[in-house]
């Protein structure tokens, strides 16, 4: 915790990447934690495009009740230590995986949703996208003006991520002194691949997770809940930063 405290008081750029665990204190259930969604659902049924293909209605309806649980959810102490984070460094990145708008939520700006976002939809004919709020959704799976089906604006298995996107968090994550790894398995590609990058460059990378997960040599993993250890983090760095200007 001090050398991550000590690293964000003489840092002037920062990148964040986060996954699921972040939104575990709002209560969200991640992926392959405990009572995670992968553990009890098989996502090749609900998060590839043969699964929207073959039963669209089915898709819609584990996507729709996502929608309802993250309109439920609050931002919790972890999300709002981030969105404060973003105005006292010349550069702040967050780059999530998440996508269920707590980020913007808890009022971070500067946010690439690599995953995608629940809160667009996207028609499978003419590919174009949109936000739509609308909780629950008249009729499932629902349909564009076109009469085309619209889609979830996420990023299923299989599927390569909107072009741009991770360039962009890959420019970010490789321009910053100090990369924080923020409850996620880093098991997915190719998110987890800016670990490494960054590693490789020579940006120092710490880990907030209730376990180690980012296995990577270099890594220095602080354990606990985001929503604990986020906070207290930044309260130790803040109050450096302040008195180096002191
Ligand atoms: P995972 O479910 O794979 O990992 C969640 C991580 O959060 C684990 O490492 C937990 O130990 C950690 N964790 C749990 N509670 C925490 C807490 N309170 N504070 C800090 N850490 C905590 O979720 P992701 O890594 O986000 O992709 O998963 C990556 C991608 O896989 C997701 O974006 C999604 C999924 O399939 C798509 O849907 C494309």
């Amino acid at each position: 915790m001090s050398d991550a405290a000590h690293a964000l008081a003489r840092a002037r750029s920062v990148s964040v990447l986060t996954g699921a665990g972040t939104s575990a204190e709002s209560g969200l259930a991640t992926f392959r934690g405990t009572g995670g969604w992968w553990r009890n659902l098989d996502p090749m049924t609900l998060a590839t495009p043969d699964a929207f293909a073959r039963d669209p209605k089915l898709v819609w309806e584990f996507y729709q009740h996502r929608r309802e649980r993250a309109l439920e959810a609050m931002p919790n102490a972890g999300h709002e230590t981030l969105a404060a984070m973003e105005s006292a460094f010349e550069a702040f990145t967050l780059v999530t995986q998440n996508v269920d708008g707590l980020h913007h939520r808890a009022g971070s700006k500067n946010v690439i949703t690599l995953h995608g976002d629940l809160w667009t939809v996207r028609c499978v004919a003419e590919g174009t996208s949109r936000e739509d709020r609308r909780v629950p959704l008249l009729e499932l799976p629902p349909a564009c003006a076109c009469g085309a089906l619209l889609r979830p604006g996420v990023v299923w298995f299989g599927e390569p991520l909107v072009p741009g996107v991770m360039e962009a968090a890959t420019r970010a994550v490789l321009a910053s002194e100090v990369l924080l790894v923020v409850g996620t398995s880093c098991v997915v590609y190719p998110a987890a691949g800016l670990v490494p990058a960054a590693l490789s460059r020579g940006v120092r990378v710490f880990e907030v997770n209730t376990e180690r997960a980012a296995d990577f040599a270099g890594v220095t993993s602080i354990l606990g809940k985001s929503g604990e250890v986020l906070p207290e983090l930044w309260a130790l760095a803040r109050e450096q930063r302040e008195a180096r200007a002191r």
